[in-house]
């Protein structure tokens, strides 16, 4: 944690030299007696200054006097080399066992969360009483990071399920927020400082849960909500029960209306389940970024074969220690690749047929080269693998694929008028609709959460977990985020106070990552609206 250094200096009423050297006996955990002892001074002395400490400082007691300024300097500290801080999107769970709980337990329980941090580039708070807190995307932001918690929680529940008494005795809480913490140029915590709010709230949520119960904050309820591949259940439970983590969280059936704009891959779709009645088969990838509309296309299919009264056998990949963890939806519960195989040669008399693998590009190549050799054989089935991107190694011998692009203006249109419920293209509809440049997740999200101003937390999430990866210069982005006119590569040098081969560097990297674009006049600006919101945001003055 950001540690605060002795010399606290308020603006209006700055602190005498005796007051500083309290303060600083203060936060080193001294009591009055210690204190008198140390200065030389009586007991009543020390209280008397104690209380006009106090009053300067504009706290009520020692807690408040100790992290005063903490605020102050997290936002303004001065950092080592050439770090920066920022405002990032995490995540954050906090879990602990009663006080009452044996030492073996907590240490058991700090190890688990230790591991867990370190294979997953998470942060771990070790606290005393059988207390800690991992915290995900300060090293960096991952679309999957939500999962990655949820199986963090059930990881611990699962170390202590010998003990059945202190399984169930264990409570936590999950929140999702902004972090301030002190970053390395190019990404990365640098180790310095980290503050946030979400933390403390975790450890509120889990102070008020239930034995054996995961509460859930209403932030982390709505990254659930816009990120999960799953349909949204009709209402948000506040709390997860630990047993039952090792499902796939949200499964609550198929939503009935199709999916906006995408006219051509739902009648291609439709005729291919249609010919499994005729006993063809069909290996389709589906490919597209996230928030494209992958896994809306997925539910799409199984909803349709299910209408027909036909059979969808539905699954879905997460990151897992070993390759992908595999679930079978709708239900969420645990299946294994070999579930996958399995299917592929089941035999129903039901048709339409469908096997659909969501996510499918965290498989291991083995496993994707054997389902695609099954779905040779699969006669009378449609077989649906979804994901990111397909390198042509991986799954060579598909039929086709299909790659989502980009809505057309119109239908995004259509999507953020419904989410806004507007019937018409009024200004508004149609410069979310803009912004969104026709990804399905940011027309939703962009529409939801229209009021506040700021970059909705999923987003954030989504564009940071795109943006992290590269390793980008992130002072560079900075200076071109701040100048309301693209900036040359001379004044970039001259904001950056360094060198055109340096600025030349690190703007082609930009370039090549797709963040930056040079126009005509050599001149720098973002290639989307929201990446520059998104910088400009994470920026910490
Ligand atoms: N064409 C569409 N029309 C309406 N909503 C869509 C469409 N495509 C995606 N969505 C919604 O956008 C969000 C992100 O889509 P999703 O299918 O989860 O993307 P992906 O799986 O490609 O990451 C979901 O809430 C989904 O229901
Ligand atoms: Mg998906």
């Amino acid at each position: 944690m950001h540690k605060p250094s002795a010399v606290d200096a308020s603006a209006d009423a700055p602190l005498t030299p005796r007051q500083r050297q309290i303060l600083g006996l203060l936060r080193a955990g001294k009591v009055n007696k210690e204190i008198a002892q140390e200065l030389g001074i009586g007991l009543g002395t020390v209280k008397q200054h104690v209380v006009a400490l106090f009053k300067k400082l504009k706290v009520r007691n020692r807690a408040m006097a100790v992290t005063h300024g903490m605020e102050v300097r997290a936002t303004a500290p001065r950092l080592t080399g050439d770090g920066l801080l920022e405002r990032r999107p995490c995540i954050v769970l906090s879990v602990a066992l009663p006080d009452s709980a044996p030492a073996s337990a907590g240490r058991l329980l700090h190890q688990t969360l230790a591991a867990y941090a370190f294979d997953h580039d998470a942060l771990f708070l070790a606290r005393r009483g059988n207390a800690g807190d991992l915290i995900f995307g300060v090293q960096r932001p991952r679309e999957h990071d939500l999962f990655l918690v949820l199986r963090a929680a059930h990881m611990v529940y699962h170390a202590l399920a010998n003990d059945d008494a202190l399984a169930t005795a264990l409570h936590g809480g999950l929140t999702a927020g902004m972090v301030i913490a002190s970053m390395n140029r190019h990404g990365g915590w640098s180790g310095e400082a980290i503050a946030s709010p979400a933390i403390a709230q975790a450890r509120e949520l889990a102070h008020a849960a239930q034995p054996g119960r995961l509460a859930l904050g209403s932030s982390a309820a709505d990254l659930l909500l816009a990120l999960s591949p799953c349909a949204p259940p009709p209402a948000a439970p506040e709390f997860f029960a630990f047993q039952a983590l090792d499902r796939f969280p949200w499964n609550a059936g198929y939503e009935q209306q199709a999916p906006i704009g995408r006219e051509f891959e739902l009648g291609h779709l439709d005729a291919l389940l249609e010919s499994t009645t005729k006993g063809e088969r069909r290996l389709v990838c589906i490919e597209g970024e996230t928030g494209m509309g992958k896994s809306r296309l997925c539910r799409y299919v199984a909803a349709r074969c299910a209408q027909q009264g036909g059979c969808a056998r539905h699954f879905i990949c997460a990151p897992g220690d070993n390759g992908a963890l595999v679930y079978a939806l709708p239900a969420g519960q645990p299946a294994t690749s070999e579930d996958i195989l399995a299917a592929l040669k089941a035999t129903t008399t039901a048709r339409p047929e469908a096997v659909i693998v969501d996510d499918g590009h965290l498989l291991t190549k083995d496993v994707l080269t054997e389902i695609a050799r099954q779905a040779a054989d699969a006669v009378g089935r449609l077989v649906l693998v979804a994901g990111r991107r397909f390198a042509e190694k991986k799954i060579a011998t598909a039929d086709e694929t299909l790659r989502l692009s980009r809505l057309s203006q119109s239908a995004t249109e259509q999507l953020v008028a419904r989410t806004l419920g507007l019937s018409d293209a009024s200004p508004l509809v149609a410069k979310l609709s803009r912004d969104a440049a026709g990804v399905p997740l940011f027309a939703i999200q962009l529409a939801c959460q229209r009021e506040r101003g700021r970059l909705p937390l999923p987003l954030r999430f989504v564009i940071g977990a795109r943006m992290d990866s590269l390793g980008l210069d992130h002072v560079l982005l900075r200076c071109v985020a701040r100048q309301s006119s693209p900036p040359s590569l001379d004044e970039l040098a001259a904001t950056m106070d360094t060198s055109i081969a340096a600025v030349k560097t690190a703007t082609a990297l930009a370039i090549a990552s797709g963040v930056l674009h040079r126009d005509d006049e050599n001149r720098f600006s973002f290639t989307h609206p929201l990446l520059r919101q998104a910088v400009i945001e994470a920026q910490v003055e």
